[in-house]
């Protein structure tokens, strides 16, 4: 209880109160007066919410119980007011309502104050974002590998959570390191093997070398008995989905050509995504476009995604091949055989054939007892990744020896990476075209060198040359300083000689190009974590969370976002300052300066131990992967425009001069486009357009018919939107109600929950969502429900009861089929967000747990970001973003003083030539000529200097 605060909210309420009561007249208040009346009952609301947390920030013991995202009717009036109680019957998140958590209209009107209110309401939405994160680690962490059932009960007496070493993440004896790490005794890396991020990504975490490397199995964050719910495997998933579920049915390649393609007012200029002859700008495909987000943006997270985890090996799958629909349609919920003018009128191809996913384990996974429960030790199959799960640039530096040999080092100075000039422009280059020997797929011929060159267009080829002249910039600023100070001391440490100081001049040409990865691949995090994230998710409780996951929690600035975590956390785990007592989640969260740095800052820090280089890493008791779940939500294909609208930097910027297909760029068709019309031309295009909204109606047509010469099929195409859908129920992935509710959010009811409940009546948008919703129903069906069927023990009902087939509509009713629809689907239909989210809610929450944890689980992150692995140069250079002191924006965009952007910094240290287009640039992945306007602003609107960009005129 906090007696301060009540006394406050009490006073200052019998205060406002008093003031709106007209005591001669007695007369119905006035709008100012009704706001007073608003802002009275909000502030006696906060009264009650104290109370409410008592018990609302208790982190519950069974899954259950979980939080949903939804608050106490007192706790939404007072961060919120009416805006946020009107809402709360949703099944969406209720801090999206809360004061101070969208643009200007989100604050209040005619109140005496609006900074409080607005400060109760983001404060309010971090809280619940942190008991959400917390949750999240606490119920949704579940490894593959075998290390469950540990978790689950517990080991020598050591809780599941609390375990931090494992059997299963020993090297094998295959591996050449076996015996340098120990072989069959105790394995601990050492030596060089811990100095840098390794190619396969062992010794990461010293004490479990085989954690994250390439090969080991993907996790997954929800209970394995939801995993593969097409097998129906137990009376759970056969309750919740009938018999209705198969690969193939609903039928991908109808799903997509019925409810993911982009509408086109004018089909004759789009040609399918592949635009006019000539690059002509008379081409238009529509799409629908997000404001505040650009092109970059869509590129820049196929980027992550090619560090952190693949399915595929070498670019193919497994050598069997499926066939992938076009087959059947759903008629009085039957599925009957698609007619040839069904085909014609879908645009569908029967012939279609894709090479299987590959499967690690299919055996029985067997199970163990717990507590009186039955469990399953790992999901009934699982798939490898074949990258490496860290975080280590994995794409530009490989992830295999195979890949490796992809990456080109400067014969001239062997710290660099290889850049050639090209004609026209000579320093610093481009990345050289892969030769013959090198270690490829024949339809990778000719595209420039890179340890993930799968699925490459002309915008991945524009990030892989940008972060390859970032390595070389690196690389000649510690060039420079050591051609001036040779003999000082470069902070780098060799473990097999802790004691000997490492002079600039000692470094060699390897030492240094390892270093130069570790900043990139830093540098990389930063920019993702503070300025893409920030911009995905834009508004104000993200943009503290995000730099709060950065730059500490507890710590220096934490502010808001530190007093909500205490409230949690202190609350719960209580308060232990002690970073070696990581099992007291206090220490995790608040110890140090952040998550970045966590552990770095001990007191007697000794690079030959672990309890030092290891210490700052937590994986709550569940090693580190991404799960399956990770992948699906990743599947971000809408965000890809048909046409990108090319722009020359020497002409006029604001002009469209071409409109050039995507897919005129695949694969080598992408070298001369970058090489001819040069990266800077390039950043200015992706940096301009707007990208693909994240909706129905929206994925790239040239992804449903991409030509891919590798099949061996009669097509030899492809529809990769409707192969997202096939390959997430390959995975397992469990269908989006279930999904939803294994993450602690809210089940649908029916397909009229995907609407936005604040959108107008009868409004063009309302006419659209009703579309879809009717187009769902056609597709996914609908049955007459069993209220004596569970269908899951993933929540309750409110009062306590099972959730049945019913989902609360009386027995025996016609019910929507929602509990079949596509993961990939569902998040695409959730029409309400949180403001100034280009995500899903759903999305959203699958990055909070495996955001942070791709964090907490790094040592490089944490525990080794010291000089002594990346020289005092390289922690200067992140954490300043690049050479010297840190650059401060001008102005204080949406009220935060702060420096210039990491990737603005990197952008205008590699591309000088986009010095005056950047000038007016926040954030690089906000469309460079919007006027970003006042407070989280949404509005398409250009800024000064741009008004005749041809993009504003036609919107
Ligand atoms: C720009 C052109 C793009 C092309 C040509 C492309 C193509 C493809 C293809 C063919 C696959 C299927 C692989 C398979 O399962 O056999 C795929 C998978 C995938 N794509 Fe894309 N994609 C593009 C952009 C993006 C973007 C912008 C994202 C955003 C994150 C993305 C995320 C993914 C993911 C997560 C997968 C699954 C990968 C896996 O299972 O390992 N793609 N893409």
């Amino acid at each position: 209880m906090k007696p301060s605060w009540f006394t406050f909210f009490m006073l200052v309420a019998a205060s406002l109160l008093n003031a709106q009561t007209d005591p001669i007249s007695g007369q119905s208040p006035s709008d100012g007066a009704s706001a007073k009346l608003e802002e009275t009952k909000a502030l006696l609301a906060c009264g009650q919410m104290v109370a409410d947390q008592l018990v609302a920030l208790k982190i519950p013991d069974t899954r259950g119980l979980r939080f949903q995202g939804k608050v106490s009717e007192a706790t939404a009036l007072c961060q919120g007011g009416a805006q946020a109680l009107q809402f709360r019957g949703t099944p969406w998140v209720d801090w999206g309502n809360y004061w101070g958590t969208g643009d200007m209209s989100s604050l209040p009107t005619g109140f005496i104050s609006k900074k409080l209110p607005a400060q109760r309401g983001v404060a309010g939405a971090l809280e619940d974002l942190e008991l959400q994160r917390i949750e999240l680690i606490k119920f949704n962490l579940f490894d593959n590998t075998g290390t469950f059932s540990e978790y689950v009960q517990c080991h020598n007496g050591v809780g599941g959570p609390s375990i931090k070493v494992w059997p299963e993440m020993r090297l094998q004896p295959s591996n050449p390191n076996y015996n340098a790490v120990g072989g069959d005794g105790d394995q601990v890396c050492k030596g060089d093997l811990i100095r840098w991020r390794t190619v396969t990504g062992t010794c990461n975490d010293i004490l479990n070398p085989a954690m994250g490397s390439s090969g080991m199995l993907f996790a997954r964050n929800v209970e394995f008995e939801t995993a593969f719910p097409d097998l129906g495997l137990d009376q759970l998933t056969r309750n919740r989905h009938g018999n209705r579920l198969s690969l193939l049915e609903p039928d991908p390649q109808v799903i997509s050509r019925r409810l993911l393609t982009r509408i086109q007012s004018s089909p004759d200029k789009c040609q399918a995504g592949y635009g006019l002859p000539n690059d002509s700008k008379d081409a238009n495909c529509d799409y629908q476009k997000a404001p505040f987000f650009n092109v970059l943006a869509a590129y820049w997270i196929q980027f992550m995604t090619h560090d952190w985890f693949s399915h595929l090996d070498e670019g193919h799958n497994a050598p069997e091949y499926m066939k992938v629909g076009c087959a059947t349609k759903l008629v009085n919920n039957v599925e009957v055989p698609l007619t040839p003018e069904d085909i014609a009128k879908l645009g569908c191809r029967p012939d279609d054939r894709m090479d299987k996913s590959y499967v690690a384990q299919d055996t029985p996974p067997g199970t163990f007892e717990s507590g009186g429960h039955t469990y399953l030790a790992r999901a009934p199959k699982t798939m490898a990744n074949t990258n490496t799960a860290w975080w280590d640039a994995s794409q530009l530096y490989g992830f295999d020896d195979t890949s490796r040999q992809r990456v080109k080092r400067d014969p001239a100075d062997m710290a660099k990476l290889l850049l050639v000039p090209v004609a026209g422009e000579q320093v610093p280059g481009y990345l050289p075209v892969f030769g013959p020997n090198d270690p490829i797929n024949p339809e990778w011929t000719g595209q420039e060198a890179a340890g993930f060159p799968d699925n490459w267009t002309v915008g991945l080829s524009f990030l892989h040359n940008l972060f390859a002249r970032e390595h070389n910039s690196f690389v000649a600023e510690f060039r420079r300083v050591a051609a001036q100070t040779p003999n000082a001391d470069c902070g780098l440490r060799d473990p097999a000689h802790p004691k000997k100081v490492i002079r600039y001049k000692d470094v060699t040409p390897d030492e240094l190009f390892e270093i130069a990865r570790l900043v990139v691949a830093a540098e990389i995090a930063k920019i993702h974590t503070t300025e893409w994230t920030p911009q995905l998710l834009y508004n104000e409780p993200l943009y503290l969370g995000m730099n709060g996951n950065w730059n500490g929690l507890l710590g220096e600035n934490g502010g808001l976002l530190s007093k909500a975590l205490s409230d949690i956390v202190v609350r719960n785990f209580g308060r232990s300052k002690d970073v070696a007592k990581t099992t007291t989640w206090y220490s995790v969260f608040a110890s140090g300066p952040g998550i970045f740095g966590l552990g770095s800052k001990v007191p007697g820090y000794d690079i030959t131990n672990p309890k030092y280089t290891n210490g700052g890493v937590n994986h709550f008791g569940s090693p580190f992967n991404f799960p399956e779940e990770f992948v699906s939500v990743y599947r971000l294909h809408p965000l890809v425009p048909d046409l990108l609208e090319y722009r020359d930097l020497k002409a006029d910027p604001n002009k469209i001069v071409k409109r050039i297909p995507v897919v005129e760029t695949f694969q080598g068709k992408a070298t001369p486009f970058m090489q001819t019309m040069g990266i800077g031309n390039w950043g200015l295009t992706l940096g301009r357009q707007r990208l693909g909204l994240l909706t129905l109606h929206n994925s790239p047509m040239f992804l449903q018919n991409l030509k891919l010469s590798r099949l061996d099929s009669p097509t030899q195409q492809i529809d990769v939107v409707a192969l997202d859908i096939i390959r997430d129920r390959e995975h397992g992935v469990p269908r989006f109600n279930e999904f939803r509710r294994q993450y602690g959010l809210r089940q649908m009811t029916s397909f009229d929950d995907f609407m936005d409940p604040g959108a107008t009546p009868g409004s063009p948008a309302q006419l659209e969502e009703q579309e879809a919703v009717r187009t769902l129903r056609e597709l996914y069906g609908q049955h007459v429900c069993d209220a004596s069927k569970v269908i899951t023990d993933a929540q309750v009902n409110e009062d306590g009861s099972p959730i049945n087939d019913c989902l609360g509509h009386p027995d025996g009713t016609l019910i929507d089929n929602i509990e079949d629809v596509d993961t990939a689907v569902g998040y695409l239909a959730e029409y309400r967000r949180p403001h100034g989210f280009a995500i899903s809610e759903t999305q959203f929450v699958v990055f909070i747990l495996n955001a942070s944890r791709r964090l907490f689980s790094d040592r490089f992150f944490t525990s080794c970001f010291r000089p002594e692995f990346y020289t005092t140069l390289g922690i200067n250079w992140v954490n300043h973003n690049g050479p010297g002191p840190v650059v401060m924006e001008k102005g204080a965009p949406n009220g935060h003083v702060q420096p210039v952007s990491p990737l603005k910094r990197i952008l205008l240290r590699n591309i000088p030539e986009l010095a005056s287009e950047l000038e007016p640039v926040i954030n690089a992945f906000d469309p460079w000529a919007r006027d970003r306007g006042q407070y989280y602003s949404l509005a398409w609107k250009p800024r000064p200097g741009a008004e005749s960009d041809d993009s504003f005129a036609n919107q």
